[in-house]
């Protein structure tokens, strides 16, 4: 029996906005006291095994702070990190919280707005770099409309890619070396957000100056809000050589965002996509982006805090499981028939017209077993421990 104990070698973080979340939603006032940063990453610490912590600027630096004050509260944080040995990871900004956000950020209809969010992300850049931070986070949380009578989503479109050309030029220009990962999101909670999926980003990314530094970060819940199947999504950023980082979550399918703990709502849904990540090696941050229930103490936080890694561990070892179950290799071997004579191969007009001359048989082939409801239901057996 394993313990499930999470190390650093799991690369798992969270969000200072994350276990530092004290219940507000839009019907209520906090349920929990405020922590500050540094007071987070001793309960992270708490929680044991955590690797790193992930900020947006003014999660660690009030929007008003003054440069006194920004300093006392670095050095808290340091002091923190060194005593828990936990380290930032990921790094982004707050475009969405200030009012001057209200119509976006980099797709605003005022050249001043846009410009103050170039502004603001390249000393957010800075100030993540300079804490250790080696992955930047693009989340447009207020790049859209809540009436398309408002922008041209064309010329949106091409405001975005102008601002990340010029932050992605700036990150090489400051020896900064951050990976770019975009995060879609298809509303919030009255909006429509530009570049809603992951399939959007990846496209978009390809229009980019640098694309190579540029990849995804999905989150469970927005997938999951757009009706998405997540495991597609990040097999799809994966196969693109695109998934520079994950946010891990849960999410009920036709609701607002909910960011529920990892794998709370849909086991299942969340054990494949760990086999997926497990079995291509993905080696990138495990961001648990979720906060706990709003009934939850400081107590309950760690508990959702450890509970969230526990699961992932708990999942992956599932599907060690599963790979070297003896009934799971057979079906599999029943049903990927590899062994034709008819390999695809590159083409070649003499392959073209042998495959073309080639006698198939289509009622044999649709004769052949596909016994998927036998290997979903051992898929399940193992899930449920049986
Ligand atoms: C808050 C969003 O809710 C979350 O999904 C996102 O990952 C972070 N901001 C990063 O910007
Ligand atoms: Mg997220
Ligand atoms: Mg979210």
């Amino acid at each position: 029996m394993t313990a499930f104990n999470p190390s650093f070698a799991d690369k798992f973080t969270f969000g200072l906005w994350t276990v530092g979340n004290p219940g507000r939603d839009p019907f209520g006032q906090p349920t929990r006291p405020l922590l500050s940063p540094a007071e987070i990453v001793d309960l992270l610490g708490e929680a044991g095994g955590v690797l790193g912590v992930n900020f947006h600027d003014n999660d660690l630096i009030p929007i008003d702070a003054n440069p006194h004050e920004a300093n006392a509260i670095k050095r808290e944080f340091r002091a923190a990190l060194e005593r828990t040995g936990i380290r930032v990871g990921m790094g982004t900004v707050n475009l969405f919280g200030d009012p001057v956000f209200k119509d976006g950020a980099y797709t605003s209809n005022d050249a001043d707005v846009r410009a103050y969010a170039v502004h603001k992300t390249m000393h957010a850049m800075d100030l993540a770099a300079e804490l250790g931070a080696d992955i930047w986070v693009m989340w447009g949380g207020r790049e859209g409309c809540e009436t398309d009578a408002a922008k041209d989503p064309v010329e949106a479109l091409s405001r975005y890619r102008d601002a990340i050309n010029y932050l992605v030029n700036y990150s090489i220009d400051k020896g900064h070396n951050y990976k770019f990962a975009m995060e879609p999101k298809p509303n919030e909670p009255r909006g429509h957000i530009y570049l809603p999926t992951i399939g959007h980003c990846l496209a978009f990314i390809a229009t980019l100056e640098h694309p190579e530094l540029v990849g995804v970060n999905p989150e469970v819940a927005h997938e999951h809000m757009a009706g998405l199947n997540f495991t597609h999504a990040v097999a799809m950023a994966l196969w693109a050589g695109k998934l520079f980082h994950i946010d891990l979550n849960d999410q009920e399918f036709g609701r607002y965002d909910q960011d529920f703990r990892f794998g709370s709502v849909n086991p299942k849904h969340a054990f494949n996509l760990v086999r997926l990540l497990e079995d291509h090696s993905y080696s990138g941050y495990k961001h648990f982006d979720s906060h706990a229930y709003r009934t939850s103490d400081r107590d309950d936080v760690v508990e959702f805090a450890r509970g969230s890694m526990r699961s992932y561990l708990i999942l992956k070892d599932k599907a060690r499981q599963w790979n070297a179950d003896p009934m799971i290799q057979e079906l599999l071997g029943v049903i990927n028939r590899d062994n034709s004579s008819h390999q695809l191969g590159s083409y070649s007009t003499e392959s073209a017209t042998a495959l073309k001359e080639a006698s198939l048989d289509r009622t044999e082939f649709a004769s052949r077993p596909l016994p998927y409801e036998k290997l979903d239901q051992r898929t399940n057996e193992i899930l449920l421990g049986v």
